[in-house]
């Protein structure tokens, strides 16, 4: 056989999305592209802001020269210096270009994060559900996932981590706002999760770090915020991209946050550069790099959003089906009527509507729904929703 089984196993078990992607292919093909309703996947539909469109412009009229040649394998550091001005202005705290790398979007930061700092056989702790993705990364650096559970609000609890963080646990991701639940965690939460790491540290003499995953920081509903995770630990480090906040999921662009205080600091980033160029990486796509340096506090329009969440999660309720109000991201997470959560998503796939069985985020017993689609998909989507309910008794 040429293929590893590793990867063989790890495809089995983890192509969810992939499948429905193929799965409305096919649909598509057979129906009409406006009779199928793709709320499988988490690609924008936004276009990118304007301004966005402006530096490309301003790229193009007047290129740099040597704009298109290899550079650092962290990024340019007039790229790197946007980035930490702009986090030092949201946080308080003093980042400078030296805590900054620049990364194939908020996928290749993960990677490059697990890479540095995972020994073989070293444990990543996630909590259900969560992006698929992790596990596959986390396996990528020899490192073993440990899932935990959350509460009724997809929040992870404390006394489940503590009783699972062990000498072999080298790091914690938190997703928040979350995919795919949507929720928000509360600065409490952070506070005592942070303080929680800080005394296993000091208890097993090891270090243990947040990893917090805030590809959606900027997409959060209500007036909420989410606190950074720089206040409450140390060895913190985020990871994220402009592929949400700016709609730019093709583009790959993205950075690592490493904590100003985090001890051995000089060394992390080394081990961060030295592995985005190992990983084959080599470094941040460098007209993004130039592109987003003045975008830095640009984001897309979150109101739009937040009327799609509305109006999708108001004729979800009132059909009948439970759903928590998503706080953040552009995701819902709402219970499969039926105990298998692939033989709902198959239900709803004959009305030509499409999601994600809650199995492919850890959380068998859910689906997820994307809504960062156009208005009409959402709208064409609540006859098979409304169907489906009925078909099942929950209305
Ligand atoms: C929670 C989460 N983390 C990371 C990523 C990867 O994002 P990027 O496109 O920036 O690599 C995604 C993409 O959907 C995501 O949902």
């Amino acid at each position: 056989m040429s293929m590893s089984d590793n990867v063989k196993k790890r495809m089995a078990e983890g192509s969810w999305i992939r499948n429905m992607f193929e799965e409305g292919s096919r649909l598509k093909q057979h129906y009409g592209e406006e009779n199928v309703f793709d709320l499988s996947l988490g690609n924008p539909v936004m276009e990118p802001p304007l301004a966005f469109n402006q530096e490309l412009k301003k790229l193009a009229e007047r290129p740099m020269p040597g704009m298109h040649r290899y550079m650092s394998n962290a990024g340019y550091p007039e790229t790197r210096a946007a980035v930490a001005a702009q986090l030092s202005l949201e946080t308080g705290i003093k980042f400078t270009m030296n805590d900054i790398t620049m990364t194939c979007g908020a996928a290749g930061a993960l990677n490059v994060v697990l890479k540095t700092i995972l020994n073989p056989g070293e444990e990543v702790i996630v909590f259900a559900p969560y992006f698929m993705e992790y596990g596959n990364y986390t396996d990528n650096q020899g490192g073993v996932t440990r899932v935990l559970p959350t509460d009724d609000q997809f929040i992870p609890r404390l006394n489940a981590l503590e009783a699972a963080i062990t000498p072999q646990t080298k790091a914690v991701i938190v997703n928040s706002p979350n995919n795919p639940s949507g929720a928000v965690y509360s600065q409490d939460l952070i506070h005592q999760m942070g303080h929680l790491l800080g005394k296993k540290e000091s208890q097993y003499g090891t270090r243990i770090f947040l990893i917090s995953d805030e590809a959606y920081r900027k997409i959060i509903y209500d007036g909420l915020t989410y606190p950074p995770v720089f206040y409450h630990h140390l060895h913190s480090v985020v990871v994220t991209s402009h592929s949400k906040d700016l709609a730019l999921p093709g583009e790959r662009i993205g950075y690592i946050a490493v904590h100003p205080g985090c001890s051995q600091h000089e060394e992390l980033m080394a081990g961060l550069v030295f592995c985005n160029r190992v990983l084959g990486y080599v470094n941040a796509p460098a007209l993004m790099q130039h592109a987003v340096r003045n975008l830095q506090h640009v984001t897309v329009p979150v109101d739009e959003y937040q009327k799609k969440r509305d109006f999708l999660h108001s004729h979800l309720v009132e059909m009948g089906y439970r759903v928590m109000k998503p706080q953040g991201a552009f995701y819902m997470f709402p219970k499969s009527p039926l105990e298998d959560d692939v033989a709902f998503v198959k239900e709803l796939q004959q009305w030509q509507v499409l999601t994600v069985p809650g199995r492919g985020f850890g959380m068998p017993g859910y689906f997820r729904v994307s809504y960062c689609v156009h208005n009409r998909t959402l709208e064409g989507s609540l006859d098979g929703f409304r169907k489906a309910a009925q078909k099942f008794k929950i209305c």
